[in-house]
């Protein structure tokens, strides 16, 4: 249990670590490059050890040193058949992701998580996967991991995604990579691109436009043969980690907080665009690129907020942030409409209801729907808070836990996260750095 107590000021300046969906693609498409790549600022969260756990079990030699991970390649056709499952804990972004290059290769493996993984749903790359000619089955026949993966040969598809999914996207370009034919995938909105970017930088034959992205394979007679390329990789801050320093800063009165090195793709960079039309101040500082995406510092201070409307291709860029965004809007003026965003529903918890289950015990006014919310706020007047405390429970959802811990700040009384070791999945240090950003607080007075 972690007891948070209200804040009058929160002041400084922070690193956020590694970007989770980055540091997965730098392990994935380091173990499959000819050659040994080094890779700085890997997020070391469970979620991605889990990643570095699986090629481990495939043969790939992964060593870290201090701030550098080194991956021993062994190119394409350089995994050996593992011995027993593979576990991918809760980490959807390894099983979606593993799965389309384990539809390549030229043995079975059985992939399992926990619970909550266990009931996320997988017909969404088995089905494309199949039409390519994998072998991949539901163990238990419910759409759901355990899954099985027989290597097969593999056709390239053109692919209309019903989903806007980064994670079903990747899948099918990993998978591309042991086609025979180009593997195009066309969303109905854009999602993130880091897998596109990536392969790229290492050397694959990738071609993106709009909301098609598509891979010309090796194998593809055409092109020719080619090899991915090791390389080294610096991975930018994880801006779902700044997220909640954004909102922290954002809602906790006199606040500044400065950080550094946060990447801002703007396939991810949505909430800062919503921020802005809610009338946040919020700067970008020192614009660069580090590794083929784009890097900045930002430097957050406390603004009046007001409602907005949160739809549409927006969803994508945004997706994990939801629950923050959400929670902050308990803080602004007026009504925020959050829309299109059924997607919350099959994330690490059915978060579409346990955000407004948590808010409401904080006396928020807010309305779930199927596919968002309606959060009527109440900003702050003085000497009253939007929130009051309560107990939260987070169904061991990491983002849950630290959205909680942020609207605590900023709430009236005691807030109790019951579960916040899940931050381990993406963010171990963060209540470490949420109290070093902490000038004034409410701890132990009257
Ligand atoms: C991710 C894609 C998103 C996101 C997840 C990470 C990725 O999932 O929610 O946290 O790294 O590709 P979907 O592709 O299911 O939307």
């Amino acid at each position: 249990m972690k007891v948070i107590y209200p804040v009058n000021k929160l002041q400084g300046s922070l690193r956020v670590p590694g970007d989770k969906s980055i540091s997965h693609r730098a392990v994935m498409l380091g173990s499959l490059a000819e050659g040994t790549s080094r890779v700085r600022g890997f997020l070391k969260g469970a979620d991605c050890l889990s990643t570095i756990n699986c090629f481990r079990q495939m043969g790939i030699r992964i060593e870290e040193k201090g701030d550098v991970l080194s991956i021993y390649g062994k190119g394409l056709k350089g995994l050996t058949a593992p011995e027993g499952i593979l576990d991918v804990g809760n980490s959807g972004t390894t099983t979606r992701l593993i799965s389309g290059i384990l539809a390549g290769q030229p043995f079975e493996t059985t992939l399992s998580g926990d619970q909550s993984l266990n009931s996320r749903p997988m017909k969404r790359i088995m089905d494309p996967l199949t039409q390519m000619g994998a072998h991949i089955s539901s163990l238990k026949e419910n759409g759901c991991a355990p899954l099985r993966i027989r290597g097969h040969r593999l056709h390239g598809i053109d692919y209309r995604s019903p989903v806007a999914s980064a994670q079903v996207k990747s899948c099918l370009l990993l998978a591309g990579l042991y086609a025979d034919g180009p593997v195009k995938v066309t969303e109905p909105a854009r999602s993130r691109d880091h897998t596109e970017r990536m392969l790229k930088a290492f050397g694959a034959d990738i071609r993106c436009h709009g909301k098609e992205s598509t891979i010309i394979p090796p194998a593809y007679g055409r092109t020719g043969d080619y090899h991915l390329h090791a390389r080294e990789i610096m991975i930018p801050g994880d801006i779902s980690s700044a997220a909640y320093f954004i909102a922290a800063g954002l809602i906790v009165p006199d606040s500044c907080i400065e950080i550094r090195n946060v990447g801002i793709n703007d396939t991810r960079a949505g909430i800062l665009s919503v921020c802005r039309d809610m009338g946040a101040d919020i700067r970008l500082l020192n614009r660069r690129e580090e590794s083929g995406e784009p890097v900045a510092d930002i430097l957050i201070r406390s603004s009046r907020l007001h409602g907005t409307v949160i739809e549409g291709d927006i969803i994508p860029t945004l997706i994990d942030e939801l629950p923050v965004i959400a929670m902050m809007a308990c803080f602004a003026e007026g009504e925020t409409i959050i829309r299109d965003a059924h997607e919350l529903k099959v994330k690490e918890s059915d978060r579409i209801t346990i955000v407004s289950d948590n808010l409401k015990r904080m006396g928020a006014d807010v309305t779930p729907a199927e596919d968002g919310f309606i959060i009527r706020g109440k900003a702050s007047r003085s000497g009253s808070r939007a929130l009051k405390g309560a107990r939260i429970s987070c169904a061991n959802d990491h983002r849950i836990a630290m959205t909680f811990a942020i609207a605590g700040l900023c709430a009236d009384g005691e807030t109790l996260i019951e579960d916040p070791d899940c931050v381990d999945i993406s963010y171990p240090d963060f209540f470490r750095e949420l109290d070093g950003l902490i000038v004034d607080s409410e701890e132990g007075r009257d």
